[in-house]
Formats: C-alpha cells, structure tokens, sequence
C-alpha cells in the first residue's frame, strides 16, 4: 500500500466563519489580529439577511445550510459570527459537528460586559430574536448572577448600517429613538453591549445616544480573544490569515457594504457568489 500522505504538506489551519451578512466582518477582522498563523473563509448569507427577524426553526436550517457548507472547504474550525445564529442555532450546529471546534458570540458578549460593568446594571441592544429568545439575559446571568439586565430589539438598525448615509442626521434620530427613552425609562445602566454584529458600525451614534459613562461594548475583540486562546494553543498555524469570501447574493453589495465592516477594502473580484 503506498501511503499518498507521505510528503504532502498538512493544509494551513483554516476556519469558517459565518454570519447571515456583512455585519460578522467585524469580527474576522478582529480573528486575523488575534490569529494571524490561520486562513479563513468568511461565507455572508446575504440572500436571507436579516435572520433576526426570523423563526428560530428557520434560523436554525439556514445556519446549518452555511455550516454544511463551510465543512465542505474542510474547515477546521467554525465561529459563528451571528448573535442571532449563536442565539438560537449553536447546540444544532455542535451537534451535527462534534468534531470541529465551533465558537458564538454571545457568551464572549456576555464576558466582556459583566468585566466592563461596575454596577451590574447592563443594557442589550440587539435583534428581535435574540432579545426575545433571552440569550444574552441568560448569559449575562451565568456570568454573573447580581446583574439586572434590560434589553431592546432594534431590528431597523440592522438596515441602517448597511444604508451607510454617512453625514444624514436621520442616523443620530433612529439610534436615539431606539435607545434614549429605553435607557430613561429602565434606570441608570453603566454598560451598553452592542449585541449585533452590524451594531459596531453605529457606534458613535450610540455614544451621543447614551448618558456619559456609559461604556460600550461589543463581542467582536473578546470572540476573536477567547478563539485565539482556544485554537492558537493547539494547533499548527503556518497560514497568513487570507480570506476567501462567499456570498449568497451580489458579489457587488457585498464587497462595497462589506469593506465597511472590515475596515478595508474588498474587491468584487474577491467575492464568489454560492447558493446554499
Ligand atoms: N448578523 C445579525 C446578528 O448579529 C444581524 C443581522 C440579521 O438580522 O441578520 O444578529
């Protein structure tokens, strides 16, 4: 028997990340600092952005359509870089993969804002269905259970980071509209976490929107932390943190919306539309 193997080099460690759009660019920029010895394949789901506003049931297929699908580029590891996915979709997802090592953003969240939170008192601004399912309430709890936590859907953000209107006051209006008779009414809070991942892009509407002192705080830096401590130990990392992007719809969109979110730009050329 000759054994085909012998001499070939193992593949750079490669990890899939997923997000139902453009917003979990954020976060794999965040993973190329934190772990620079991987490669990556960053899949947006575009054609059925926003999953927030979705059923669980369908949340949970698409998001293991994208999983099977990043498994078929022989991943060795999968983040999550959906709050909505990580709320409802994780078990599902460990389960149809148990052996590939698969990371959320919601418990990294929730660590990052009871280590930011003085007073324990945390607000969470985030999709429909991760408010209403609790999964940042019930992970800021486990964290740390002294926490009072109120949370608010802002499902119309999600479209307005990626309207982009840069400059229009129409940006500074909804996010207070959302946020500041909320905040007044649910008493004084100290940390605000951003618990969707095109929310980062809003960031400084949401610091005019909050009462000073107020921190804000998203997932993004302590996943790509958590992810890095977990994997970096552990595995042969000769990559050079190289992205291939997919996406289920309009290379073009998604390259002009997505270099946004990255914080660099992102050539059509570079997208490779696929269907799922
Ligand atoms: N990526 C989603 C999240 O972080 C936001 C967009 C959507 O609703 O699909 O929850």
């Amino acid at each position: 028997l000759s054994d085909t193997s012998v001499g070939r080099a193992k593949p750079d460690f490669l990890v899939g990340v997923f997000d139902s759009g453009v917003g979990g660019l954020s976060v794999l920029q965040a993973l190329r600092k934190q772990l620079p010895g991987a490669n990556y394949v960053y899949l947006g789901d575009t054609a059925r952005l926003p999953y927030g506003t979705k059923s669980d049931r369908t949340v949970i297929d698409y998001a293991l359509q994208a999983t099977h699908h990043l498994v078929s580029h022989d991943v060795d590891a999968l983040v999550v870089a959906c709050n909505t996915a990580s709320s409802v979709a994780l078990p599902a997802i460990q389960s149809a993969y148990p052996g590939i090592p698969v990371f959320g953003v919601v418990d990294p969240g929730a660590r990052a804002a009871c280590r930011a939170s003085r007073t324990r008192r945390i607000a969470v601004v985030a999709t429909e269905s991760t408010v209403l399912g609790g999964a940042y309430q019930k992970a800021i709890f486990a964290e740390c259970s002294s926490a009072r936590v109120t949370a608010r859907a802002c499902p119309l953000l999600v479209t307005l980071a990626e309207e982009g209107w840069m400059g229009n006051p129409l940006r500074q209006a909804l996010v207070d509209a959302y946020v500041k008779p909320w905040l007044r009414s649910s008493g004084a809070v100290d940390t605000l976490l951003l618990g969707c991942t095109h929310f980062p892009l809003l960031g400084a509407l949401f610091r005019q929107a909050v009462p000073a002192g107020v921190q804000l705080v998203d997932s993004a830096e302590t996943t790509a932390r958590e992810v890095a401590g977990e994997l970096g130990s552990r595995s042969r990392l000769t990559g050079s943190a190289q992205v291939r992007f997919l996406s289920t719809d309009d290379a073009a969109r998604f390259a002009r919306i997505g270099g946004w979110f990255l914080g660099a730009p992102i050539s059509e050329q570079q997208v490779t539309l696929i269907d799922l």
